[in-house]
């Protein structure tokens, strides 16, 4: 992805968030300039990878398939083995309408996915076999705390509101409806590491290859092992 494209992106994902009233936290506007001049007292928002996530799985056509979000909050693997650590993590992203998020299932995280406003979510989902294969079997998650089992391979819809838990190992893949508009939708889960907790069912990028057309407007969570190593020193 240019450079460009993702400060586009950031333009209009700070617009649509404003018209539905989610404010970001004040990290979220830095820019590279100010990460340099940041301390170690910051390096929790590098460590817990928290900030923006734009991603088109190595598609190169983002609105087909891609998917934009900012991880508000979460915690580290570490942490989830201590009593007292933090085990839970918040993400919102934005889904437009038929750009998908291909099929994937995470290892270790379970994860709600809530339709906070706008168009309607459609998830697709199966289970995974022993070998990492879509299950023929139903599929049984929670909806709004109401146990519902659908067929293989069959699309739920979630209106503004509604929510689903996908447990580990949940083939699921999703997109905005057409003609709806793009979806704010919110995730609610266990610790989250992108790096190693996601198994696609094809083999995609989780993060982009960036082509740096210009200067960043701020930082993606891939870009501080560029310009941060001085908070992780
Ligand atoms: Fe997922």
């Amino acid at each position: 992805m240019k450079r460009s494209t993702i400060n586009n992106i950031m333009r209009e994902a700070r617009d649509f968030l404003a018209d539905h009233k989610f404010h970001l936290p004040p990290f979220a506007f830095w820019s590279p300039r100010d990460w340099a001049g940041k301390g170690s007292d910051c390096r929790e928002i590098v460590e817990q990878q928290l900030g923006w996530d734009i991603t088109d799985f190595g598609s190169d056509n983002f609105e087909k398939t891609g998917l934009f979000l900012f991880t508000i909050r979460n915690g580290t693997l570490a942490g989830l083995k201590d009593p007292l650590g933090k085990t839970y993590a918040e993400k919102i992203m934005i889904v437009r309408e038929d750009q998908l998020t291909p099929t994937h299932f995470h290892h270790q995280k379970m994860e709600d996915i809530i339709n906070r406003g706008g168009g309607n979510l459609l998830i697709r989902m199966w289970n995974a076999t022993e070998d990492d294969r879509l299950e023929g079997a139903p599929v049984t998650v929670s909806m709004d705390g109401v146990r519902v089992t659908i067929p293989a391979g069959e699309t739920i819809r979630l209106r503004p509101g509604e929510s689903v838990c996908l447990p580990q190992r949940n083939y699921h893949r999703f997109w905005g409806e057409a003609g709806q508009g793009a979806v704010l939708v919110g995730e609610v889960s266990r610790v989250n590491d992108d790096r190693t907790d996601n198994h696609f069912f094809e083999p995609t990028g989780r993060f982009p290859a960036i082509e740096e057309d210009e200067e960043p407007l701020h930082l993606l969570y891939g870009d501080y092992q560029r310009y941060c190593a001085h908070l992780s020193a």
